[in-house]
């Protein structure tokens, strides 16, 4: 390579990113900012946003999202958790049995993440997922109880990938499961928890090898 190259990179160059428009980028960019400041506010989080984007991502181009949606999506699902600044850290990271009021501290995470995100609507569909992503396919989630197609669609996907990365994690109650224990125990969620359609897309990425590669990167 010559030393022009190296300075001053060829339009061609430019051209190979996957990303050329300067707005999405800079969505993407914001987003990014505003969940890694959400995370300092959480002991257990680590890498737990990063893989709940590419997870998020790789369900929904096997749902059959065109490329571009499936990676705004995977950066919306990135802010699910926002809602957890409103939660006092003390409680957040609590590493004995919560209280009932503490619980429901907890739990209003998904209430908060929705207003903070509900202002504009380039957040509307990351407040969507703050709300549901804790709603089960059963109808035992919350802060909802919805069931079924109820919930919506972008949640449904959120809770397979943080399901399955807060198994993979060490977290301050509990140490790490294995990655073929974390997904089998997901998996046999499907119908209960989750919704069969995205476990089937989750089962595929998992056969395909590519939901493991998210965890050798
Ligand atoms: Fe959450
Ligand atoms: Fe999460």
């Amino acid at each position: 390579m010559n030393r022009g190259e190296s300075h001053n990179p060829p339009e061609k160059d430019r051209r190979k990113e996957p990303r050329t428009d300067p707005q999405r980028t800079a969505h993407h960019d914001l987003i990014f900012a505003f969940a890694r400041a959400s995370e300092q506010h959480d002991a257990d989080v680590g890498d737990h946003l990063h893989h709940i984007r590419a997870i998020v991502e790789l369900i929904a181009l096997q749902m059959g999202f065109v490329e571009n949606d499936a990676e705004d999506l995977g950066y919306d699902a990135m802010l699910h958790d926002v809602g957890k600044l409103h939660v006092p850290a003390d409680v957040l990271n609590k590493r004995d049995e919560l209280t009932e009021e503490e619980r429901q501290l907890i739990q209003s995470h998904t209430t908060h993440g929705e207003v903070m995100l509900q202002q504009r609507p380039g957040t509307s569909r990351a407040a969507r997922i703050a709300r549901s992503h804790h709603e089960s396919w059963d109808g035992t989630g919350y802060p909802d109880g919805l069931e079924g197609e109820a919930i919506p669609l972008e949640a449904r996907i959120t809770a397979a990938a943080d399901m399955l990365d807060a198994l993979l994690a060490d977290r301050s109650y509990k140490d790490a499961w294995s990655y073929d224990r974390a997904i089998q125990a997901v998996l046999a969620e499907r119908g209960r928890q989750l919704d069969p359609g995205v476990a089937d897309a989750l089962r595929a990425c998992h056969e395909a090898g590519s939901l493991r590669r998210v965890y050798d990167m």
